[in-house]
Parts: C-alpha cells; structure tokens; sequence
C-alpha cells in the first residue's frame, strides 16, 4: 500500500520510515500514517472532478480519522470538512479550519450544536428531520443570519454492505423519504423559513461499496425528485450531495475501482439525469472518510504471549485489540497483517491474532498465515486508518494509543498516547467516600 516497502534490513517501511523504529520510538500500540497516501487519495477525487468539467466540492468525513493534524492536511488539500458532532466541529476550529467550508451533519444536532455552528458562521447544514428544520430556522432568527441547508434525503436505494453501514434504505433513522411525500412536505415548509437558503438535495446511500450502480440509482432518484420540486414549488437546486461511502480493499476480497471510477459514474449519471429532466445542471458534493484515509493507516502492535491448542488453533495476542480496532468484533471486519521486523520471510503458520481486553470476542484476525511468531515481533495491521482511532475506546482502563504521521522518511507524532493521568481525569471521589487519614 502507498509508500510502503520492505527495507534491506527486511522490515517494513512506512513514508520511508523503517516500522520497528517507530515502535521503539512511540511504543505499540501505534498508529502509523502515511500522510503521502492521505493526500493521493484527496487529490485523486479533486482531479477527477476537474476532468469532468463539473463544479464540486469533496467533503472529507472527518468521522472516519478526525484529529487536528489531519484537519489540517484536509485544509491543505483544498476539500472541505463535513462534522457531525459539536467535538469535531470543535476539533476542526481549533485547527484553524475554514468555518466556510465545514458540512454540518446528523440526525439528533442538538440546539447547542446548531448555535456553536452558526456562531462560527459554518458553510452548511445538512437537514435530516422535521425538528431539527424549524430549531434550526428559529435559532438562526434569533442570532439574525440565515443558514444554508441541504436536505438529506433517503433514497430508497439499498446499497450492498453491512446492515449497520447500509443508510439508503426506508427504513432508517437518516433523512426525509422520498417515496412517503416527507421530503417534499419538509421542502414545502422550509420555502416559508426565512432564515434558510434551500441549497439542495443530500443522499449517502451507505458505506464501503463497491458498485457504481448504487449511486448511479441515488443520482437518478434525486434528478428525478429534484425536477418535481421545480415543478411544484417552484426551486431549483445548485447543489447535489451525493454522500461517501467509496469502498476500499481491506483483503484480497475486496476489489474497489479506482476512486476516479466512481467520480466518473457519478459525474456521467448526474450530467445524464438532470438532463433527462431539462435541469441546470447543480454543482455536485461528496463526502468520502475512508477512502481518504483507510488505507493510509497502519497500526503497529507488540506480540505478547501465545497458546497453542494442537490440532484446534494457536491464539497470538497483541498488546491493542477491540479498544483500538473494534470494527471485527462489530462488523466481522477483516484485516491484512504482516510481521513488521520479519518482513520477507515465508510464512510458516497459521495463527489467530487476540487482542487483550477480557472478552472472547476481542479477536483482530482470525487464521493469519504469518512466519514463525515470535515473543516481542511487531504485527503490522493494514488499512486502520479510518474509523479505528475514531472509534477506539478505553474498554478495561486501556490508554488509547498515539497516533504519528508519515512522510518523506520523517515521524511527527500528532496524537500523544494516553496517559494514567487521562484516564482517571474526570474521575471524582465523592466527599463521603474520601479516604479517612489513617
Ligand atoms: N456521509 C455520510 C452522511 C455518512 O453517514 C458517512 C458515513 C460518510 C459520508 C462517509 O462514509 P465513508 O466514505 O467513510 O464510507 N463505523 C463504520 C462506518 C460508518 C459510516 C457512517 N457514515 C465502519 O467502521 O465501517
């Protein structure tokens, strides 16, 4: 993957920094980022944007990896920002990114959220739901300035991947229906909001797919939808969203097309749809997280101990697991690793890669043909680079490991590990419970 080699030494190289380097140097677990890569794959989306002539703004879902320095790169790289919390709004601001340019999303913002965001004069709110339409419309009233909205829409599109990551559907929690009249009503009310500027339609149809078809299906609906809104109330939108969800290759199962791949069939569908439909034609955003950063993302774990159980399996744990990767204990995700400090040599065995939390289900890999595992080899995960950090947690007092950046044979560590001292931060003993002095 990216800048990833193998060194004479026989260690893997990540940005050409040797890995067994940056565990001594950091400690495991570690995430490791190859920021070259980070960039290729913003760059990958702008430039195929701009072959297709169309206006567009990429959006990086910060959800997927959202921490200062990554905003930062994120600015650098000309996307923009979409947030859906006030913590990564919060995170974005304090890097000092471009409030312009920063995508409000969610389906519960609460009135706080909605205020911090339009006191920092943020470029756009994605609308999910009636609530949230009107709240948002008053407390844009009350501070005197008008909002720009996208209303998210659920397209009635099943997009083929996990349950949990599969958002197009009817029946979910996201957005206005396109097939019940709740996103024509919701329109219908928002034209009489004075505080919002109706900007267009969104529409994610979930995440990790494969198939341009899926999208191709939501540029339709939405075309179609939009048409019928001009017809009947009388807007027409600049603006189509059509959401992330661009898949990414975890395994050898995995065979995503090239990211300009999926630009191209988005660009097409859309030129060819509003056409369809005699409609000028909007100017079209996305939201990629993954794949901007997913395969960029390597974490770096220290093998601990091993049980053997002959002719069943042999069980190799690490010094991470669950709390830093939930994603196989959550979607069964599957994982590519290698012997970081053994790089070149043949396998020997197959092992099941644990991790250390005090659950049977704290498993990264199962059935990794790996060499001969050794006590203190560094095990070297690939593509955790989105929703791992994001989603890590401090499950049995673990201290969240740090995070480094990558480049041009240099390491900046961006996310300091956690310290005993974070961990028990917000803990208060209670008067009556205070230790009595012996
Ligand atoms: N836009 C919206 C409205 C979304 O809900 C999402 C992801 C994205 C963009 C970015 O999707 P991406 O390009 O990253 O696929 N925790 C799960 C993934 C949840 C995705 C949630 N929404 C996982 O680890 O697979």
């Amino acid at each position: 993957h990216g800048t990833s080699t193998i060194n004479d030494k026989g260690h893997l190289e990540i940005g050409g920094v040797d890995a067994t380097k940056l565990a001594a140097e950091y400690g495991t677990p570690l995430y490791v980022f190859d920021e070259a890569l980070v960039r290729r794959r913003c760059r990958e989306f702008v430039e195929a944007f701009r072959e297709s002539g169309m206006k567009f703004q990429v959006a990086y879902a910060s959800k997927a990896f959202c921490v200062k320095a990554m905003c930062r790169i994120v600015e650098e790289e000309g996307l923009s920002l979409d947030v859906v919390s006030d913590g990564e709004l919060y995170t974005a601001l304090e890097a000092g990114f471009p409030a312009g340019r920063i995508h409000f999303h969610g389906n519960n913002k609460t009135p706080q959220e909605i205020e911090m965001a339009l006191d920092a004069k943020i470029g756009c709110f994605v609308v999910d739901n009636f609530v949230e339409l009107h709240m948002l419309n008053a407390l844009a009233g009350e501070k005197g300035v008008k909002a720009n909205v996208l209303f998210r829409v659920t397209p009635g599109v099943e997009a083929h991947t996990h349950e949990y990551i599969s958002t197009g559907q009817e029946d979910s929690k996201f957005g206005f229906d396109l097939q019940n009249g709740s996103a024509m009503r919701a329109l219908q009310e928002a034209k009489e909001l004075s505080q919002l500027v109706l900007l267009g339609l969104h529409s994610h149809i979930g995440s990790q797919i494969f198939e341009v078809e899926g999208f191709r299906l939501a540029a339709e609906k939405v075309a179609q939808f939009s048409a019928r809104v001009r017809t009947e109330l009388g807007l027409t939108f600049p603006v189509i969203n059509l959401g992330g969800g661009f898949g990414i290759r975890y395994t050898e199962d995995h065979t995503p097309l090239p990211m300009g791949e999926y630009i191209r069939a988005i660009t097409d569908a859309v030129k060819k749809q509003f056409a369809q439909v005699d409609y000028p034609l909007p100017e079209i955003w996305i939201e990629p997280g993954r794949s901007i950063v997913g395969d960029a993302g390597t974490t770096l774990y220290t093998v601990g101990t091993m049980k053997d159980i002959p002719g069943v399996r042999k069980y190799v744990a690490v010094d991470g697991g669950m709390t830093d990767n939930p994603r196989p204990a959550l979607y069964e995700a599957k994982y590519e690793a290698m012997l970081a400090n053994r790089a070149r040599e043949a396998c020997e065995e197959t092992v099941s890669i644990a991790g250390k939390c005090c659950e049977s289900g704290d498993m990264l890999i199962w059935d990794l043909d790996l060499p001969r595992v050794k006590v203190g080899d560094i095990l070297a995960v690939s593509c955790t680079g989105a929703y791992n950090y994001a989603m890590a947690s401090n499950y049995n007092r673990i201290r969240r490991p740090a995070v480094v950046f990558v480049q041009n044979g240099q390491s900046d560590l961006v996310v300091r590990r956690e310290t005993f001292g974070d961990l028990v931060n917000n803990d208060v003993i209670p008067e009556r419970l205070a230790r009595v002095q012996q």
